[in-house]
């Protein structure tokens, strides 16, 4: 049974181990330091653990020119966003490349990088070529540049893990998922990334899109997400509430992605696509305004961003859903490409309106939201409000 290959062809493999590790722990009490932010610590893990192959390391400037520019590696390999090291004038003056820094989380030593080169970076341009604006608004706009100007290019060699206090049964690297989908006999599996309680809508395009694979890796972002985004941990006990009533176990794997959301809309969903790729999935759900924020992106940019690459480039496989929603007259779920019915019909709500209801303990309709789910979330929502409040 073979899976797909990984992107580039080889699961990159950047942990050292045994002899070497312990010869790099001791070495790095002597190197220059750096201390990492969420992202950086989460790249870093991604990095060294094939989830962004063929990355072997933060970029070179070549490579981010041409990601930044032209979606694609100096060599030609489609990439969409920058996997950079931010730093600032002062942080980058003292290194030198062709030198070794350390990197910490916090007091603990994950790794080394092996600083290739040092350059400077235009912010303005990166956010108008990645995220399609200058605006400050948009989170990850705010995100980089809040960053250092100053960018850190090179190899990465892990030693240890970042600390992942929570749902540590669900932490799968690339090599443990496509060891999980290879003992399943599963060769067509179907990712399906989110920053969300899976809603009805959710729950209807991953078992559409079931229907043609022969598993579904569902794979929530647990990086970093902005302020109001429902937590990672709620987020896990409101999956495990769907899976247990409404998944079939055999043909279901649950396991997050620590990346960090970007919000970047179309970029972030070839991003997204390229990384489930070295999770060993051969296709990946890309539905309305996927990794979307505001109203920064149209509700199919996402779809259509696919178009700038031959198949072949991508070697995944997008699969397109168009806005899903339960219609009364259909009397089932359906989308705005199947559904014959105005919007009357169908059972559609803002985030603002399920927030409002989930906080006055009201479930929402069945039909846009399983009782289990919104019952964790209800739950969350009163253990996060202050005491007699
Ligand atoms: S995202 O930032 O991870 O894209 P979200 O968790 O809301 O946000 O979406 C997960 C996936 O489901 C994305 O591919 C998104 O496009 C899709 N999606 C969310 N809601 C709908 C909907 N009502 N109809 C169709 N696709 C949807």
């Amino acid at each position: 049974m073979k899976l797909i290959s990984p992107h580039g062809g080889v699961l990159v493999n950047r942990e050292v181990a045994g002899a070497d590790r312990a010869w790099l722990v001791e070495a790095a009490a002597e190197l220059p330091a750096l201390r990492l932010g969420a992202r950086a610590v989460s790249d870093l893990e991604l990095i060294a653990t094939g989830a962004y192959s063929p990355l072997e390391g933060f970029m070179s400037e070549a490579d981010y020119v041409s990601v930044r520019d032209h979606m694609r590696l100096a060599n030609g390999l489609v990439w969409s966003l920058p996997i950079t090291l931010a730093v600032t004038e002062e942080e980058a003056a003292p290194l030198r490349t062709g030198r070794d820094v350390a990197l910490y989380q916090g007091r603990r030593l994950l790794g080394v990088l092996h600083l290739r080169e040092k350059y400077v970076r235009d912010r303005r341009r990166e956010a108008e070529q990645v995220y399609r604006t200058t605006d400050e608004a948009h989170p990850g706009v705010r995100a980089i540049y809040a960053e250092g100007e100053w960018l850190l290019g090179g190899r990465v060699s892990l030693v240890s893990r970042p600390e992942n206090p929570s749902f540590s049964a669900y932490w799968k690297d690339p090599a443990e998922t496509r060891e999980l989908f290879r003992q399943r006999g599963w060769r067509r599996v179907v990712a399906f990334q989110t920053r969300n309680p899976v809603h009805r809508a959710h729950e209807y395009i991953q078992k559409c899109a079931l229907e043609i694979a022969d598993g579904l890796l569902l794979h929530p972002l647990v990086g970093e997400t902005k302020s109001d985004d429902i937590p990672a941990d709620v987020r896990m006990l409101s999956y495990e509430a769907i899976l247990t009533h409404y998944y079939p176990a055999a043909r279901t794997i649950l396991a997050v992605l620590p990346a960090a959301m970007r919000y970047a809309g179309p970029r972030e969903a070839v991003f997204h696509a390229l990384v489930r790729k070295n999770y060993g999935c051969s296709h990946f759900i890309v539905g309305r305004d996927h990794a979307g924020v505001g109203s920064f992106y149209g509700t199919y940019d996402a779809h259509h961003v696919f178009d700038e690459f031959e198949t072949e480039e991508l070697g995944i496989t997008p699969l397109f859903f168009d806005h899903t929603f339960y219609c009364r007259a259909c009397g089932a779920m359906a989308s705005s490409k199947t559904c014959p019915h105005d919007a009357g019909q169908h059972v559609t709500l803002s985030g603002t309106r399920v927030r409002e209801l989930l906080g006055a303990g009201q479930l929402p309709p069945v039909e846009f939201t399983r009782p289990e789910v919104a019952r964790v979330l209800i739950e969350a929502q009163r253990a996060a409000q202050p005491a007699g409040a």
